[in-house]
């Protein structure tokens, strides 16, 4: 049985795994439950603060908001508990914190963690191999009218992945409005969209002399985000110390 802290469980995401685990996953059990918001809404306690945990556990899951980030990853650390962290927005300082915590304890960070987007950025990645710099390369996200962060983790996550073929040379524009300039060859513009109750979509654009090509990842519900993160929650039981992501997990 892996046993589960889940940080954030009150939220869209916390009450998706919450369910999930409930009815999908024998072999997985939420132990705790963290959250500012501490109504009870499932057959597990729910605390405030990290510090008021009264339990052991084999993992967290981490889908909070940056300010919460903080508190759960010096438990996990204090605790020598593996955590998956799906929490997007986070700091230069605290990517730098995961970092440093994966030299200790087993970390999982993505900024995506389906499945589909994880082969996008792949297919992505070969794309920018195969059209070098003659494409130029527009990221464009759309997302509910509930985010808070922009441009979203999932399009740098790709815009990442495309600029390591290039030797990241190339730069990311995130505002033609306050310009007035021609586009630049060593550029990616990434582009946000907010409204209704779009789970997320993401395209990626790559523009050339009298073609385009475009790779898009639709997401239809939040459940593929949770199947990830309870997959990689298991699969970080097992592992030693280190930086995991999703193409280790696929590779395994
Ligand atoms: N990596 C992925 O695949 C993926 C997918 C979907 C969402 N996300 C990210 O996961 C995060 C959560 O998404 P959501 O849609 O569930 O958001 P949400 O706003 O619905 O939930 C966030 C929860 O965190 C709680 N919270 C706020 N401050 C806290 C604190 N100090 N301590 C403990 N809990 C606190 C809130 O009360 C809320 O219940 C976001 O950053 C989102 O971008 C990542």
């Amino acid at each position: 049985m892996t046993r589960i802290i889940l940080n954030g469980c009150n939220g869209k995401m916390g009450k998706v795994i919450s369910q999930s685990i409930m009815d999908n996953y024998d072999d997985c059990e939420v132990v705790c439950g963290v959250d500012i918001n501490t109504t009870k809404q499932f057959d597990y306690n729910v605390v405030s603060s990290p510090d008021e945990i009264n339990v052991e556990a084999d993992v967290i899951i981490d889908f909070s908001l940056p300010v919460a980030f903080d508190n759960i990853m010096k438990y996990a650390q204090r605790t020598k508990t593996p955590i998956v962290v799906a929490t997007t927005g986070l700091s230069d300082e605290q990517i730098y914190v995961i970092k440093s915590a994966s030299e200790i304890i087993p970390v999982f960070f993505t900024a995506n963690m389906s499945l589909g987007v994880n082969l996008i950025s792949e297919l992505a990645q070969k794309a920018a191999e195969v059209l070098g710099r003659k494409f130029d390369v527009e990221i464009v996200e759309l997302h509910h009218n509930q985010k808070v962060d922009s441009p979203s983790g999932t399009a740098l996550m790709l815009a990442d992945s495309i600029n390591e073929v290039y030797n990241n040379s190339m730069k990311y524009e995130f505002d033609r409005h306050s310009k007035r300039a021609k586009r630049t060859d060593n550029e990616i513009g990434i582009h946000s969209v907010r409204g209704g109750t779009i789970v997320g979509e993401h395209e990626v654009i790559f523009a050339g002399d009298d073609e385009i090509i475009k790779i898009t990842h639709t997401a239809a519900s939040k459940q593929i985000f949770a199947t990830g993160s309870i997959n990689a929650a298991k699969y970080l039981t097992s592992c030693k110390p280190g930086l995991y992501s999703m193409k280790d997990m696929i590779s395994k």
